[in-house]
């Protein structure tokens, strides 16, 4: 017998503000064709003036634990995949405690930029085959439109604000693929390359600073290293391309998306794809995109999943799951 972390609910939270590529047409030299054919994106939303990560996150979180049918008492940790928290401390996670009322638990936040909510269900996971924790709110919350440089057409045309969450339960498995829950992690980082794609601020320049990106290259290693981890999971899940239901991707761009699944010999039907959507909202996107692909009826129980996303660092990682 084997403990499982197993998916008991998921739930999003997209901002009300709507912007459209051609909003950016009227600031910037860039147009919708371009957008649309180098990244995918046909729209975003952005977070209300004054609206918060942590506000986002304790949306999605709710959505999460009505899905669930869980009290948020019965939570025992949160974790928040973030890059742009609220302040520079406290946790957005502690935050998100206090907003929903919880007295007891843990809650803390994970910073692997884009590649943060595949780090944070790796963490919870963890936490829950220990036996340090039984029912773990793992949540990716980013308000990435705080960290645009709004004279930069290569990055701020992308980004987007959003938030998604899981609540995950720990189940008793038979050990084998066939059980539900996380069947496998892998997760990489390499400094090397932190100039790739970085903020220019922080208590080094005592401000916020702004998103800076050599995009070309980031995507380089986005297609080389995505479907490396991806297999890499794949593998110790002792599954097979053939065997996936979903790709869930961490959704940057489209182009990356599909060269991923080509690689990995999946067909695009088999792809949750929301960016066109979303644009790329960092640590959020794959919780959102499991949450809207739900809700689409594409991703049922039993489906086995495989997450993988890049970003800052490098850091770059997969979670294969049986939902
Ligand atoms: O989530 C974290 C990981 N991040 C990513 O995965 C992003 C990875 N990178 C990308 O998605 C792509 O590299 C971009 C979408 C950022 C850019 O696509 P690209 O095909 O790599 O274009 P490029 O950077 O080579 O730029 C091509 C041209 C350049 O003009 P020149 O130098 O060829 O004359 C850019 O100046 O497109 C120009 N350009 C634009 N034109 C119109 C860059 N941004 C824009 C724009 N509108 N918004």
């Amino acid at each position: 017998m084997t403990t499982r972390a197993v998916v008991r609910g998921v739930g999003h939270y997209l901002p009300d503000r709507v912007v459209p590529n051609s909003e950016f047409e009227t600031m910037l030299e860039t147009s919708d064709e371009w957008i649309r054919s180098r990244s995918g994106i046909e729209r975003r939303h952005f977070a209300a003036e004054g609206q918060l990560t942590s506000d986002l996150a304790t949306r999605a979180a709710r959505a999460a634990l009505a899905d669930a049918g869980v009290d948020a008492g019965e939570i025992d940790t949160i974790i928040v995949a973030t890059s742009t928290p609220d302040l520079t401390f406290p946790s957005v996670a502690t935050m998100v405690q206090a907003a929903l009322g919880m007295e007891r638990g843990f809650a803390f936040d994970v910073q692997a930029v884009c590649a943060g909510f595949v780090y944070a269900l790796a963490q919870a996971n963890a936490l829950i085959i220990s036996g340090a924790a039984t029912r773990v709110l793992v949540i990716g919350a980013e308000t990435f439109s705080r960290l645009m440089d709004w004279t930069d057409r290569g990055t701020c045309v992308l980004f987007g604000d959003g938030a998604g969450a899981l609540v995950l339960e720990a189940a008793t498995g038979a050990g084998t693929s066939d059980d539900r829950g996380i069947l496998a992690t892998d997760l990489h980082s390499d400094g090397r390359f932190k100039d790739l794609l970085y903020v220019d601020g922080g208590t080094a320049t005592g401000t916020t600073g702004h998103l800076r990106m050599q995009g070309k290259e980031v995507f380089r290693h986005a297609v080389e290293k995505l479907a490396e981890t991806a297999h890499a999971a794949l593998d110790k899940a002792g599954l097979t391309p053939e065997q996936v239901d979903w790709i869930v991707p961490h959704q940057a761009n489209l182009r990356i998306i599909t060269a991923t699944a080509q690689r990995m010999q999946v067909p695009m039907e088999n792809v949750v794809v929301t960016v066109q959507d979303h644009g790329n909202t960092s640590a959020a996107s794959i919780p959102l995109a499991m949450s809207v692909g739900r809700q689409r009826g594409q991703i049922k129980q039993g489906d086995v999943l495989v997450t993988e996303a890049i970003g800052g660092g490098l850091a770059w990682g997969s979670v294969v799951l049986r939902w």
